[in-house]
């Protein structure tokens, strides 16, 4: 067996949402630095073209940006059309854009709500059917990667973030959901589930990093996109070609189920909470 080959991204296509910064942008760099065309698309259209022209001027390689909104399907079938006409086929689509709101559930207004799951879950939908269809239409398969969270496995204090943990609990969901679907067309459908990731996304809480680092098994830290690469190319690549409906969870040791059961056991009695009932 070829190994360099099973895990080789030379001449594949896709694309990229929230690629203008953070996670994204770093993935756009490391598939484009391992010989993969990359489509940067985000809603930021002039901070996508920016990352674009910064990425291909280090790697020479095909980088192209494209503005659009995932949580309209009608902007997602124009970016598709657009990058077809550009690159020919689509190998592999990552839907990571992505959004957080941190008011809690008392206070979270229902448009701001709905903003949550409209980015993070139905956009994920859309990207990855228009890639689907996509796939299915060109034949011979592809890969379809969502970006999930730590938050769709362990509700994360001290912010209150319901809604997040929802929307990413569903993208977990749903990638199992299509997975089963589109077995039969040879579309693998994984996500990735990442951690506390120091990005713009979690810069309005810098006081909280500390906190989150005490949760944090002793030993480990806080994560940065870079530590993300190795779980994406392996799924993009014939290296997971067995993988589908796989969840990769990357976090440094943060949601640990053995860690749960440890402190379980240090407790006094098996309940953790006891609850006033009224006579
Ligand atoms: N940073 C973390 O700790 C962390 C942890 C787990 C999961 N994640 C997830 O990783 C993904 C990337 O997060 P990040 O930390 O790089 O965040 P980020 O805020 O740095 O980047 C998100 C990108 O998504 C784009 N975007 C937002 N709404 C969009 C829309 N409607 N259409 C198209 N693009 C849109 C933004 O313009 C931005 O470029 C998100 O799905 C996030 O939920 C992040």
């Amino acid at each position: 067996m070829d190994v360099k080959k099973l895990f080789s991204l030379e001449g594949r296509r896709g694309f990229i949402t929230g690629g203008a910064q953070g996670i994204g942008e770093c993935l756009a760099n490391a598939f484009s630095e391992l010989g993969a065309d990359v489509a940067i698309v985000d809603v930021n259209q002039d901070k996508a073209k920016a990352a674009a022209e910064k990425i291909a001027g280090k790697t020479k390689g095909k980088v192209i940006a494209y503005g659009c909104d995932v949580t309209s399907p009608e902007s997602v079938d124009k970016m598709l059309a657009a990058y077809i006409s550009d690159f020919g086929r689509l190998d592999y689509a990552i839907n990571n854009a992505g959004i957080c709101a941190m008011d809690g559930a008392l206070e979270i207004t229902p448009k701001t709500f709905e903003s949550v799951i409209d980015v993070n879950l139905n956009g994920v939908f859309y990207t990855a059917r228009a890639a689907a269809k996509q796939m299915v239409a060109q034949g011979g398969g592809g890969s379809i990667i969502s970006t999930a969270s730590m938050s769709a496995h362990i509700i994360n204090q001290p912010q209150t973030i319901a809604a997040y943990c929802a929307s990413k609990a569903g993208v977990v969901s749903l990638t199992k959901g299509l997975a089963v679907e589109l077995s039969k067309y040879h579309i693998r459908v994984n996500c990735v589930s990442p951690g506390y990731i120091q990005t713009e996304l979690v810069a309005s809480l810098k006081d909280m990093l500390g906190i989150w680092l005490g949760k944090m098994p002793e030993g480990s830290r806080l994560g940065f996109p870079e530590d993300l690469i190795g779980a994406y190319v392996f799924l993009a690549s014939d290296a997971s070609a067995w993988a589908t409906g796989s969840d990769v969870v990357v976090d440094g040791g943060l949601y640990n189920p053995l860690k749960t059961a440890e402190t379980k056991k240090g407790r006094p009695c098996g309940r953790p909470f006891a609850f006033t009932v009224k006579p």
